[in-house]
């Protein structure tokens, strides 16, 4: 999945190369690189898909030059990551219903990378013989509220464990709860299922998704399919994954994951995963830093930065926009962009 806008990066992520199509850890791989290179170790090319935009083809297509063609599915509108699963999956169905699909964001971090294919390949597993919908769960370690939670049964013994309660993106005050109850886990967003299991949920619980979707069967891999989607994408609500089927569905199951994960979903995030000087600062620009500590600065032009007295900020100088924010001001991202968009 890779067509999101990372709309709380800005302004280093912007709307024409989202944070996915970013080297935003300075290792000379952009994310979507390092997802692929994560997978490649266990996956060979002709088996990736990615599901994107339409405005993004050519960064997929120079990212990642080895994937076919015609697996790089664009989407000409966003409509979240429900349709971006509908669409690959019936898709993969028209070969074969029985495929083992991992679906998976393309933005995150994963440190033990060997650790992380143990559990891809027991939920590989679990997944053979039903139809489970299986989830990499993630130890919390604060209330996020951005993220989905999991509760389960203990099960000892058992690597799949059958999941009780999944809610997505929880009130702050409900987040606190699970997060001392110690019974919950984060949802990575990273799902394990085969594709007529899948589908079957997207039948059961998402119909009008599925109905769309199943009438391209007809068109998937023909010279109609890109009108068909185009037609589908307008039918569809903007819906996510984790709202239309892993709250609902009862066949959730999940594989405990601590292999050194996360979502790099905010500037916060990326400043606790990056290297920082002696004031813990993130610094990556021609700076000199009086009094300064736990911030994030990044200027990309040439410019001299001179900061004096700056605590928890983010300094960012992207192309034609100059944020300076909190850094923790992930709450506000949305409307920073909106206005921004408005100022022209
Ligand atoms: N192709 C496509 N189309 N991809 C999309 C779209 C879309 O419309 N919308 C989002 N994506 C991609 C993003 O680029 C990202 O890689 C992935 O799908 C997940 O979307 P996010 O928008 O980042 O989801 P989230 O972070 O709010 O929530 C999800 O991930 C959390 C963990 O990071 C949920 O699954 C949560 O339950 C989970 O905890
Ligand atoms: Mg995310």
């Amino acid at each position: 999945m890779a067509g999101g806008i990372g709309s709380r990066f800005w302004p280093y992520s912007r709307n024409s190369k989202p944070k996915q199509f970013l080297d935003v850890l300075g290792t000379g791989r952009t994310l979507l690189q390092m997802t692929y290179d994560r997978f490649s170790k266990i996956a060979p090319d002709s088996f990736f898909y990615v599901v994107t935009n339409k405005n993004y083809l050519d960064l997929v297509k120079d990212q990642l030059p080895g994937i076919p063609e015609n697996q790089i599915l664009t989407e000409p509108l966003r409509r979240n990551t429900a349709t971006c699963v509908a669409y690959a999956t019936y898709k993969i169905s028209k070969n074969d219903p029985d495929a083992k699909v991992i679906v998976t964001p393309s933005d995150h971090l994963i440190v033990q990378e060997e650790k992380f294919h143990e559990k891809i390949k027991l939920a590989l597993m679990g997944c053979e013989k039903n139809d489970r919908l299986i989830t990499i769960g993630i130890r919390p370690n604060r209330p996020e509220t951005g993220y989905g939670y999991i509760q389960y049964y203990s099960e000892p013994g058992n690597h799949v464990k059958k999941v009780k309660t999944f809610t997505e993106k929880p009130s702050l005050k409900l987040a606190k709860t699970f997060l001392e109850s110690g019974d919950f886990v984060w949802n990575s967003g990273m799902f394990v299922w085969k594709a007529k299991s899948a589908i079957n949920a997207f039948e059961k619980y998402m119909s009008e998704v599925a109905e769309v979707f199943e009438e391209g069967l007809a068109y998937y891999n023909t010279d109609e399919e890109e009108s068909f989607i185009k037609k589908a994408y307008s039918l569809v609500k903007n819906n996510s994954i984790d709202y239309g089927i892993m709250e609902k569905s009862d066949e959730v199951y999940v594989v405990l994951g601590d292999f050194g994960w996360s979502d790099l979903g905010s500037w916060l995030s990326l400043h606790e995963n990056s290297k920082k000087d002696k004031a813990n600062n993130v610094v990556e620009a021609n700076a000199i830093l009086y009094d300064t500590q736990n911030s994030f600065v990044k200027v990309d032009s040439k410019k001299l930065v001179v900061i004096q007295g700056l605590d928890n900020y983010l300094v960012n100088e992207s192309d034609n926009v100059l944020l300076i924010c909190k850094l923790d001001a992930e709450k506000q991202f949305r409307t920073f962009v909106n206005d921004a968009k408005n100022k022209g």
